[in-house]
């Protein structure tokens, strides 16, 4: 049994271009596989049969070279071998008293990750299980900081973002009860977007008014926003100043472009999902925090079962201190393994080719007839559209590459004179996607 698992596990490692399977009914999956779950068990041999003959085809392999939708991943080999090791491991992350080999691990790669913002001496972070947590750790820190000021005890929070913000945003500031208010527009937010937004807020609004999220790399089409300028607004108007780096902060290894997240070393917290451009596999994210003791002012849990962890006998760095959550994996340690093992230059290369197959696909689009270039390519996400199509054409196209096993290629929508107009999307994170993956893929667009 273990033997077949871990041959599995070897060859699906080594495989780099697996089947791209696709979803099934749930009626059709259990007709496949019965019933699994019975009084007596089905046997590990016949469950391990099932998920690798039926149930893993019925799911799409993140890291196909030809998966260029949403934001794709493409874990290296030696972090996906960490990751079994992290479980084979059964460490527990929480606190340094039974995890401090690990958390040390953690540690080293998250200062590496700290570098490359830029953040002050005394920044540091902890691994969070993706970017959706890390922005709700960020914004519990800014809206607990926020009420340390008794005026602002009984008031509901608000925070200013942009159209272009990820859906995390809104959604875990619906978990802090918190507004949004959003600049209008998806393309990148600047200083004086923010300033004319916080110009326009009554009183009372003004009063309420916490934080500023700006985002480094939007999901949708990899847009950064103004972050120097923004970070001065929120100092004078003294507000806490986040960025959501989830999706583009693998791009702070990427010297082409680092000049674009400019001022991002002013933030007061910063996301960044290595399980995104940073090759780890799922599930990791990363919150930094200028200031991390605000953050342990935040999250910190108590109890009398935690105070030995507290202890000056057990002394050392908590992760569950900085983040929501208290029982964790030690996620950073697939990312540590991998970056003990390949070295920093290899990341810097890695990112860097998700930035050059962009501008590479942008180019061979403008070459196409048919096809047009919606806007540049940013980061790794291209936007474009093919001349004539309506929004039924580009599903079908998507749902039709899916299924032929060929690739999965996604479209979405970009605001064109005040329109939002159906376009297609890449977003290349995996450097061995090829320039004939790209050629082939745009090949099924035209006639
Ligand atoms: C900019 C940005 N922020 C946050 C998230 C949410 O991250 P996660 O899915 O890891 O929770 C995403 C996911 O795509 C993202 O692109």
């Amino acid at each position: 049994m273990t033997l077949d698992v871990m041959k599995y596990a070897i060859n699906r490692i080594t495989n780099t271009a697996p089947e791209l399977g696709q979803p099934k009914k749930e009626e059709e999956l259990r007709e496949l596989v019965g019933e699994t779950i019975t009084a007596k068990g089905i046997g590990g041999e016949k469950a391990f049969h099932l998920f690798r003959d039926v149930l893993v085809k019925a799911t799409v392999p993140i890291d196909h070279p030809r998966h260029l939708a949403f934001v794709p991943a493409s874990p290296t080999r030696a972090a996906i071998m960490f990751d079994l090791v992290t479980s084979a491991s059964s460490i527990h992350g929480a606190y340094w008293m039974e995890g401090a080999g690990g958390i040390f691990c953690e540690n080293e790669a998250m200062k590496w990750l700290v570098s490359l913002t830029g953040l002050p001496e005394g920044a540091f972070g902890v691994f969070t299980s993706g970017g959706t947590a890390a922005n709700l750790s960020a914004m519990v820190t800014a809206r607990e900081y926020w009420r340390r000021n008794p005026d602002n005890l009984n008031k509901k929070a608000l925070v200013i973002t942009s159209e272009g913000a990820h859906s995390s945003i809104k959604a875990m500031a619906k978990v802090i009860d918190a507004d949004v208010l959003l600049v209008a527009t998806e393309d990148l937010m600047t200083a004086k977007d923010l300033q004319d937004k916080i110009d326009q807020l009554d009183v009372h609004q003004r009063k309420r008014l916490f934080a500023v999220v700006a985002t480094g790399g939007t999901t949708n089409a990899g847009i950064i926003d103004e972050l120097d300028g923004i970070a001065n607004v929120c100092e004078q108007e003294n507000l806490w100043f986040h960025v959501d780096a989830a999706y583009g902060g693998g791009a702070l290894a990427a010297d082409s472009v680092r000049h674009l997240f400019n001022g991002i070393e002013k933030a007061d917290s910063i996301t960044i999902d290595p399980h995104k451009w940073l090759f780890s596999p799922y599930d990791c994210g990363a919150i930094l925090y200028k200031n991390p003791e605000l953050a342990k002012a935040a999250h910190s849990q108590e109890g009398s079962y935690l105070e030995i962890f507290k202890d000056e006998g057990a002394k050392g760095f908590n992760p569950s201190d900085y983040q929501i959550q208290l029982t964790r994996r030690i996620r950073g340690l697939p990312l540590w393994f991998s970056l003990a093992m390949h070295g920093t230059d290899r990341y810097k290369w890695a990112v860097e080719m998700g930035i050059k197959l962009a501008i590479l696909a942008g180019e061979l689009i403008e070459d196409r007839e048919q096809l047009e270039l919606v806007r540049e390519p940013s980061l790794s996400c291209v936007l474009f559209r093919r001349k004539g199509w309506s929004p039924d054409d580009y599903k079908n196209w998507t749902y039709k590459n899916h299924r032929d096993g060929f690739a999965l290629v996604t479209p979405t929508k970009w605001i064109v004179n005040d329109k939002a107009e159906t376009v297609a999307r890449f977003c290349f994170i995996n450097p061995d996607t090829t320039i004939e993956d790209i050629v082939a893929i745009l090949a099924t667009m035209e006639d």
